[in-house]
Parts: structure tokens; sequence; C-alpha cells
């Protein structure tokens, strides 16, 4: 166990806008840093950090906490973990309390697997740099291919030499356990004790996490691969996960959020000589197709990515298929191909570094467009072949996330429809199909216990106070609104305004629903336009007995109200504070949250009835209701957070 000591030193030391800022590109705004959450999919940013406060909380999904869940929940680290990447990063030496051996155990593993990288990569680029057989065979080669020497120290490549066990020995020799030895990948055992060098006679190309520390590697043949597969990759262990390694993407990264675009090769060499003519915004992909975790890598740094293939790749089509996820993930995806049996490696050690980036501006395609061509082409005439493209094309459309890219599914279905020379108005009700389909399919794929936890979460979230506000009928929100007139409506809000002009003002464009308390809120108004500075005692006489009754539950006793309202404050801890300013802005801004989304709703439901040109003014509608609602939702993240 870690010592309470150690545990206070790394909350000392705690930086939440340098860990946060590791894997979410932070921008300030006011006191406040401004982000695209990663715990959900978003365009528009609403993922909050208050580096005074050491919490963040996301507007979009609600998650929220300090650094330590933050890592927690991101990287999937345990308390103990997270607290140890803290400690590693701020260089504080951990004190144990007492451990079992078996925790001992575990945590060494990780910490070995570094260890014994770090160690063979040193061994790998010595014998590259210093043996005659490294330089003879493999610098040799290397070279011959057009690497320099700078980019492959700086890649850190090496070599394995060709003798039985060398590394394998070595490594012994360093007291390295013989089991965790074998997890690397490195070296495997033969005839039941003797270490063998995995990666013998081959280049090795130390593979890097994001912070720079090598977790695995990849082992190439010298020259043509005949019988022995070309490259020879670490197996999956503690630290090393194909899924969710791009290569390069420790040296790319601040290139990639320089460009705001990323360039994803398929091999190890492509990224290697595109550094080396010096366009270092590439990763990549180790030629599989995408996983969501390495494009959840990529859209920390930008959401354009450009794929370059070689154009004669067998697999292209296939791995196309597998980038719907990258259009649900918000990413705007482009494609090139390269010609002539050329990979991005060849093509530009033979054309150069101008030419190639030429190349690559003029003829990046859309990849939604590409795809779609690729697909007219094959089917040509027939028409059950045409029929499955245009489905399979508003399949992928309907996977572009509504809410926020309403706009960009609309231009795209423009365009696939004019390309298939289809209405649009056919093709805008078959991605909406496509949507519903999914979102049911979705509904019914979960298991039990997923189902279950999912029910949990939605109760949970119907009794998390702050959401009350937001999901409950909006009589609360009216209610709300006449309380802070009632209670507060005198007091100053700035020098120019009092508190209940602040509230005329925010609220001209706005209807109540409740006759009722409309009426309520017009009364008061007119006294207060005529000077009469109506508090709660110039309603409890009021003529009419419903009236009265009103005014009387919304401020003299106790009810749902008042009750889930200060627990809305309590989390925000400014109880016991002078609270006027920031009731009346949150109660405004739930209001307005809440008719927002009303209306969304409402114009959600006359979609269905709509004619072809009745949904262009709808589409136009509910994009104008979504900015408003944004708005709303930033400011009352502000509120809440510099409160
Ligand atoms: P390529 O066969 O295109 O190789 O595989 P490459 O990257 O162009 O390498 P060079 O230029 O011939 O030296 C693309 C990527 O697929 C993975 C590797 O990550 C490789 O970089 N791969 C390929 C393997 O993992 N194993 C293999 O046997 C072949
Ligand atoms: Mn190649």
């Amino acid at each position: 166990m870690i010592s309470p000591q150690t545990i206070e030193q790394i909350k000392s030391r705690i930086d939440i806008i340098d860990v946060i800022g590791e894997y979410v590109k932070l921008k300030k705004r006011g006191v406040n840093y401004l982000g695209n959450c990663p715990f959900h999919n978003e365009k528009t940013p609403s993922f909050t950090v208050s580096p005074s406060k050491e919490i963040y909380k996301c507007f979009g999904c609600g998650k929220s906490g300090n650094t330590i869940t933050f890592l927690m929940e991101h990287d999937k680290l345990s308390y103990v973990e997270a607290l140890k990447w803290l400690a590693a990063r701020y260089n504080i030496e951990i004190e144990e309390t007492e451990t079992s051996p078996e925790q001992k155990q575990a945590a060494l593993a990780s910490e070995s697997l570094y260890a014994i990288n770090n160690f063979a990569q040193k061994f790998f680029e010595e014998k590259l740099f210093t043996t005659e057989e490294g330089k003879n065979i493999a610098l040799t080669y290397l070279y011959e291919r057009g690497f320099r020497e700078n980019i492959v120290k700086k890649f850190q490549l090496g070599y394995n030499p060709s003798a039985k066990n060398e590394l394998s020995n070595a490594l012994l020799n360093n007291q390295f356990n013989k089991e965790i030895l074998s997890k690397t990948g490195l070296v495997v055992v033969r005839n039941e004790n003797e270490l063998v060098d995995n990666y013998r006679n081959r280049i090795i190309f130390p593979i890097h996490n994001n912070s720079g520390k090598i977790i695995g590697f990849g082992a190439r043949v010298i020259g043509k691969a005949d019988k022995a597969p070309k490259y020879i990759n670490t197996p999956e262990n503690e630290l090393y996960s194909k899924s969710k390694v791009l290569y390069g993407s420790y040296f790319a990264r601040m290139a990639i959020d320089k460009a705001n675009e990323c360039l994803l090769v398929e091999g190890y060499t492509d990224v290697i000589s595109l550094h080396q003519a010096g366009i270092e915004n590439v990763v990549a992909s180790g030629g599989t197709s995408l996983t969501v975790e390495q494009l959840r890598i990529i859209k920390k740094y930008t959401n354009n990515i450009t794929i370059i293939y070689d154009g004669d790749n067998a697999g292209i089509k296939a791995a196309l298929r597998g980038l719907d996820m990258a259009i649900e993930e918000g990413l705007n995806v482009k494609l090139v191909l390269i010609p002539d049996n050329e990979d991005p490696d060849s093509y530009v050690n033979k054309v150069g570094t101008e030419a190639f980036k030429e190349f690559i501006s003029i003829n990046k395609k859309d990849f939604i467009i590409f795809q779609l061509e690729i697909m007219m082409k094959d089917a040509a005439n027939d028409i059950n072949k045409k029929n499955e493209v245009v489905n399979t094309v508003a399949a992928t459309l309907s996977k572009i996330n509504k809410a926020e890219d309403f706009t960009k599914q609309q231009e795209y279905i423009k365009q696939c429809a004019h390309l298939l020379k289809i209405d649009e108005g056919g093709l805008i009700n078959l991605v909406n199909k496509y949507r519903r389909d999914s979102i049911v399919k979705e509904e019914k794929k979960l298991p039990f216990e997923e189902a279950n936890t999912l029910l949990q979460q939605n109760a949970q979230q119907q009794t998390d106070t702050e959401d009350y506000f937001i999901a409950s009928n909006d009589e609360v929100q009216e209610k709300n609104i006449i309380r802070v007139l009632l209670e507060k409506g005198l007091k100053k809000w700035n020098d120019e305004q009092t508190i209940a002009e602040y509230i005329f003002n925010e609220l001209e464009a706005f209807q109540f629903d409740n006759k009722q308390i409309e009426n309520l809120f017009n009364e008061y108004k007119s006294l207060y336009e005529q000077g009469a500075e109506p508090t709660v005692k110039s309603f409890l006489y009021h003529t009419d007995e419903a009236v009265r009754n009103l005014v009387i539950t919304i401020t003299v006793f106790p009810f749902e109200l008042s009750q889930k309202w200060d627990e809305v404050l309590e989390g925000m801890n400014i109880v016991n504070r002078d609270v006027t300013q920031i009731d009346a802005q949150l109660s405004v801004a739930y209001f307005k949250l809440k008719k927002i989304k009303k209306m969304l709703e409402q114009n959600q439901a006359d979609m269905e009835h709509a004619s072809f040109n009745e949904q262009l003014q709808l589409i136009k509608i509910h994009e104008e209701l979504k900015q408003i609602e944004m708005q709303i939702t930033k400011n009352l993240g502000s509120v809440i957070l510099s409160s």
C-alpha cells in the first residue's frame, strides 16, 4: 500500500490542467479550461476544468470528478495505479506501507516489462551501430532504403544479431525474471529451459506509448521475406495491446495538434520516411482496420483524419467498411490512394516532400463520397446492386451524430442523392429509418446485465438533483422564476438593474405554459413597473384564491421545489453564502433550457409528418435551437464552476 504521507504529497503536487491536458486539448476560457469531452462524442466543447477547484465537469454527459478519478475512468486505472501514475509524473518517490507478495508481484510485472523493454532497446541500438554484423547487414540495409542516421536514432531503431541467444543471455545476466521475459516476446523458451532470441537477424522498431515509454517492438526481416513473416510484433501483455496502439503517436502528437490533421498510414517505415521528409503528423495502424481505441487516440488531437493507403491494397474495401466507426466518433475522414504499386514510404522517397504533400492535398477525397463512388462503379447498371449501394450509404450517413453534425449530414445527403441520382427526400427518410433501427437494435442488443445497469443508471439520473431541473415538468422551472422574483426581485443585480429587471429581460422571448403562473408573472411585472415594489406580501391577500395558494406553495411552505433547489445549491458548495445572483442566474438558465428542450421535442415531433420542404425548415429551426441550448448549457456550466 502507498503510505498516507506519499498520497498527501502526490495530491499536493497535482496540476489538473497538466494531467487532463495530456489527454484533452484544453483552451482557456475565463478562469476555467474548456475542451472536447473524452467520455462522450462531441464536437462542441462542453468539458470544463476548473484549476482552482481541481475538478472537471462535462456539461454534455454529466461526468465529473477530480484528477485521480479522471485517470481512473479514462485510463481504466485503479486508485493505486492512478496515484502511481501521478507519482511517476511528478518524480515523487513512493513510500509503501506493508504490501502483500501478490500485490508486489502485480505492480512489478508492468514495471519489469518497461525495464526489460528499455534494456532491450539499448541492446539493439548498440548492436546496430557498433557491431560489424549490425553495421554490415542492418544499418547498410536501412541506409540503402534511404533512412538517414538521425532518423534511425530518433525512432530508436536497432538490430537483433543472428546468434542464438545474445539478447537472452544479456537479459538473464541482468537478473530479469524468466517468466516475465517470456511475456515480452523478445525471447522464447526452447527445450524446456533454454532461452532463445525471438527476433534474430531482424531490424527492431520500438513502439512507444504516448509518453514515450517503450511498450513493445516490431521486428522486420532484412530484405525480402520468403519463408518467415515479414514482421513479428510483441504479443499482448500488460503493456502492449495491439488494438490500442498507433505507431508513432508519441512523435506525432505535437504536429497533429498543430496541423489539426492526422495522417494515417499502414506501416512503420511509412511513418519514419514521412518524418524524415518533414511530415510529422503521421501515425500507423499496423495494416489492420482501425479500432475505436485508436480513433480515440487521434481524436484527442484532431477531428480530421486523412488515410493514406497504397492503391492496390486488396484490403481496402474491408478497411473502408470499418470506417463507419470513425463517422460515429465524429471524425472527418478523408482518403488518398497512392498510385503505381507504391506505399507512402517509397512514394515520398521517389517524388520528394513537396510533390508528396501536393499529391495528398489534391487527391484526398471525402471517405463517404469515395466509398459511394467505388460501390457505384461495382454496381454499374445492376438495379439490385444499386439498391444495395443506396442502403449502405444511408446506413453510413445515419451514423453521423445528428445532434452535433446536423448540417454535415444534410450536406452529405444532398451530395449523395445527387451522385446516386435519387430523390433527396427519399434518402432523408431512409437515413432516418436506419437511425431509428440502430437505436432500437442498441437497446435490444444489450445483454441482461448491461440492460440492468443501464436501467439503474437511468434511475440514478432521475434522482440526480441537477438533472431533475431539466428532466421534470416545466412547472418547476416556472414556479422557480416566481420564487426568485418574490424573494429576491428587488435586490440589486448590478449597478443598473435589479434582479427582477434582469429576469424580465432574459425571459422576454419566452412564454410560460402554466396560465396561472403566467398571470402571476405578468401581475408581478406590472406592479413592479408601477413602482409598487412587490413582494410575497403583495400577493398573500390577493383577491384570487388560486393566486394566493400559488404564492404560498411557492414561497411559504417547504415543497419539492425548494428542497430540490437547496440540494442543487448545496451540491455547488454555495450554501451559506450570498447566493442571490447565482440563484437568479441558475433559475433563468434552467427555465430557458427546459423551454428549449421542449421546443426541440416539438420540432422533432413535427418532423414526422412534415413534407420535404417543411422538413428543411424544421431542420433549420432545430439547428438554431441547438445553438441556443448549447449557449445556455455553457453559461450554466460557467456559473456553477466559477461560483
Ligand atoms: P507492409 O507489408 O506494407 O510493410 O505492412 P511496410 O510497412 O511497407 O514495411 P516495408 O516498407 O516493407 O519495410 C504494413 C504494416 O503491417 C504490419 C506492420 O505493422 C507493417 O508496418 N505487418 C505487416 C505485420 O505486422 N506483420 C507482417 O508480417 C506484415
Ligand atoms: Mn513499405
